[in-house]
């Protein structure tokens, strides 16, 4: 079910009919009980009494109702927004919780008056909408939708167009998001790398004005060199992709046309990461269908892009493959060749992420300028032990990239943290027999996959890779993937478009 949101600089209340009840209106107080935003309207004062009535005391996500039918038939809530100090670092939280004191209504109308910056509102209107997420394609029997189909936004604070816009840019990355979950969630039966190949060659049926999607498979992966890719992906059955997609939003896409310096997003997309012959222990190994979450994020971040219609030039390549046992399994110990020339040798076949976006990395440098790549993978446990699931990590060589992907993380509160790069982390991947070896022993294990991938970045050339095995899923009762980061780097992306 898509909910209808609008923006709107006062409420107006409309007479109802069966099509469009009255709405049901939500007003906010900070944790002394304070209504927030000035809203100015009657049923404010309404608020205001049924708090100090009910004594609420504004905990946040806490709420409380008046169903008085006798005045005017409007219903209001009061949501606890609490301690008003704290609220920045909250507003996704109220979202979620607004959501689910709202969601048996058919209408309703969110006054937030003139307390709400655009940055906050698009927080919380992002959350509201993840809140109404589903993934039940799988069920048998689907439960009954919620009956929350409208929601008018009541804000002063900035003018009506600047929410118009933020209302237009959470849509998008919304829509991003939830492809980035619907990947990720799906079950890698179902989702392998001809699947996913599948799913990008629908985007450019869907923006086919604006993109252009190539996908490669074995035979010309293996013939450009690829060789730390088809180590990982030769003992599938599935035949590994390298999916390429171009998004024409600044130059004009003709039959001829290249892209002009892109931005180059490159996602990790291991459709179901087993370990290989390092076999992963069985607990929890259904997990490992998220292990493509960074492909997945970029897919969505491309989609949320073409939905806004956003100004730039962008490339965005997904290593797609399936880390497996077999007979044609890498063992441990082998030594293959990337695309750049690099011998690697592999000492633990679970250690593949890196080894497929190795040569992805190689191959957005040899066929595009690009301006800077972001890379995002689900690469390391060591980054979920780490910084758990709040932040994801992030490392670059380029400041101006890193600053911009540290802000677009603050603003959508889709938070990085930064780690280091230095070379003396690097020396941990020296090899007896080879160029490189494809681990870096336990200590500081993200750090050196990050000094892995560093290596195939060339001089010059501005890169950051995002870290991302902490916050692309959840695990427990929540289990299921978060479409993070697509919300950072959308607001990345159009903070690039100058
Ligand atoms: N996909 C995993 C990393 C991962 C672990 C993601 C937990 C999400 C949750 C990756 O391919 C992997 O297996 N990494 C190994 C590397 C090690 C062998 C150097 C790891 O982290 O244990
Ligand atoms: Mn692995
Ligand atoms: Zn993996």
């Amino acid at each position: 079910m898509t909910l209808t949101l609008s923006v709107h600089p006062k409420l107006s209340l409309k007479k109802p009919t069966k099509a469009n009840p009255l709405p049901h209106l939500v007003f906010f107080a900070d944790s002394e009980g304070t209504l927030l935003g000035n809203v100015a309207d009657d049923h404010a004062k309404r608020a205001e009494q049924l708090i100090a009535k009910s004594g609420f005391k504004g905990e946040l996500g806490a709420a409380v109702s008046d169903h008085a039918l006798d005045t005017d038939g409007v219903s209001i809530t009061v949501m606890g927004a609490g301690k008003l100090d704290k609220l920045a670092g909250n507003i996704q939280k109220l979202g979620k919780a607004t959501y689910k004191t709202l969601k048996n209504q058919r209408s309703a109308a969110i006054c937030w008056g003139d307390v709400i910056c655009q940055k906050h509102f698009s927080q919380f209107v992002l959350a509201l909408l993840n809140a109404n997420y589903r993934f039940d394609r799988h069920f048998s029997k689907k439960s009954d939708a919620d009956a929350l189909q409208t929601v008018q936004l009541i804000n002063t604070k900035d003018s009506l167009a600047d929410y118009e816009a933020a209302l237009a840019l959470t849509e998008a990355t919304f829509k991003g998001q939830s492809f980035a979950r619907d990947l990720a969630n799906e079950a890698p039966n179902v989702l392998n790398p001809s699947t996913l190949a599948k799913e990008a060659k629908k985007l450019a049926k869907a923006y086919g004005d604006k993109l252009e999607v190539s996908v490669l498979g074995e035979k010309e992966m293996t013939k450009l060199g690829m060789g730390c890719f088809m180590s990982v992906s030769q003992g599938s059955d599935q035949e590994g992709k390298l999916i390429v997609i171009e998004y024409f939003g600044k130059t004009k896409k003709t039959k001829k046309a290249k892209l002009a310096s892109p931005i180059a997003l490159v996602g990790k997309g291991i459709t179901f990461d087993t370990g290989g012959i390092s076999l992963k222990p069985g607990a929890g190994m259904d997990e490992m269908k998220f292990d493509m979450g960074g492909a997945a994020a970029m897919l969505g971040a491309t989609k949320a892009i073409c939905e806004a219609g956003i100004e730039i030039d962008l490339v965005t390549v997904i290593a797609a493959a399936e880390n497996m046992p077999s007979g044609k399994a890498t063992r441990p110990g082998d030594i293959v060749t990337a695309m750049n020339g690099t011998s690697v040798e592999i000492l633990n076949t679970d250690a593949e992420g890196r080894l497929v976006l190795c040569d992805a990395l190689c191959y957005v440098q040899d066929n595009y300028q690009p301006r800077t790549i972001i890379d995002a993978a689900t690469l390391t446990g060591a980054c979920v032990i780490a910084l758990g699931s709040v932040r994801s990590a992030v490392y670059s060589n380029d400041e101006d990239t890193l600053f911009a992907l540290e802000a677009a993380g603050e603003y959508t509160n889709d938070l990085l943290w930064q780690m280091p790069l230095d070379d003396d982390y690097a020396a941990q991947l020296k090899s007896n027999f080879a160029d490189l070896q494809n681990i870096g022993g336990r200590e500081g294990g993200s750090i050196t996959a990050a000094c892995f991938l560093k290596h195939f970045i060339k001089e010059g050339q501005a890169w950051a890779h995002l870290d991302i095995a902490g916050t692309a899923s959840l695990s427990g009762a929540d289990k299921g993937a978060t479409g993070r980061p697509v919300p950072m780097l959308v607001q990345f992306l159009k903070s690039q478009a100058v």
